[in-house]
């Protein structure tokens, strides 16, 4: 339909405000020449420091779980298969928005915390695995002290926990829920991808870490 179009270019859009870039810019700094060059919180936070890492976090989330928060009106009380990957692809957008965006060349993030919002937004399939997500993502930051492993690991448990969910939960089924396990099969392995220069400098040692929020490198 042409209001399902309509939030799912909206979603593109509002995913693409870079605002990493923004507020680096607004400071004087040229985000793509600090650190790993990305223009998301992680980065941001080498170049600014904490508090506005913790803003544009805040801000790409909500970049994620505002269009998929609207596009709930599109879809029925219990979504058929069809309309939660409908749904989804709502998430999607801003994701690809973040990752590819069109305001500055469509050179982007590596999609986690708008893909966090996006998640928390699809309630109440994806919103608990996120916070379980969340979770792994701390506790692999605590341990490995790898700020883009932490982002590869939540991204690839999702799907593996929705599983999990199918597999538990009665009155969750897979004639109906696996766009679930589809989509964030999908997303894992775009952020994987988003990880390789990330996932090169583990192997080689070269990746910063961060130790009770400061940056050290290797
Ligand atoms: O979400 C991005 C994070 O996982 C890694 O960021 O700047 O270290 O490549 P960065």
């Amino acid at each position: 339909t042409i209001q399902y179009i309509l939030v799912l270019a909206a979603a593109y859009f509002i995913g693409a405000v870079p605002f990493g870039f923004l507020i680096a810019r607004s400071k004087g700094i040229d985000l793509r020449k600090v650190g790993s060059g990305n223009i998301g919180a992680t980065n941001l936070g080498r170049a600014l420091g904490k508090k506005w890492a913790v803003v544009c976090f805040f801000l790409d989330v909500a970049k994620g779980l505002i269009p998929v928060l609207a596009g709930r009106a599109l879809v029925t009380e219990n979504p058929t298969a069809l309309e939660l990957l409908q749904w989804m692809t709502i998430g999607c957008a801003a994701v690809l928005g973040h990752i590819y965006p069109v305001y500055i060349g469509f050179k982007g993030g590596k999609g986690v915390a708008t893909s966090l919002g996006f998640v928390l937004g699809i309630w109440p399939y994806l919103t608990i695995p996120g916070f379980i997500g969340f979770a792994v993502w701390l506790a692999t930051l605590k341990i490995s002290h790898y700020v883009s492993l932490s982002s590869i690991l939540a991204a690839i448990i999702m799907p593996i926990i929705l599983a999990c969910g199918i597999i538990i939960l009665d009155e969750w089924k897979i004639e109906n829920l696996w766009p679930l396990i589809v989509i964030s099969t999908l997303m894992a392995m775009l952020i994987t991808y988003r990880h390789r220069d990330n996932l090169k400098r583990i192997a080689a040692g070269t990746e910063t870490r961060v130790f009770e929020g400061k940056e050290k490198r290797n």
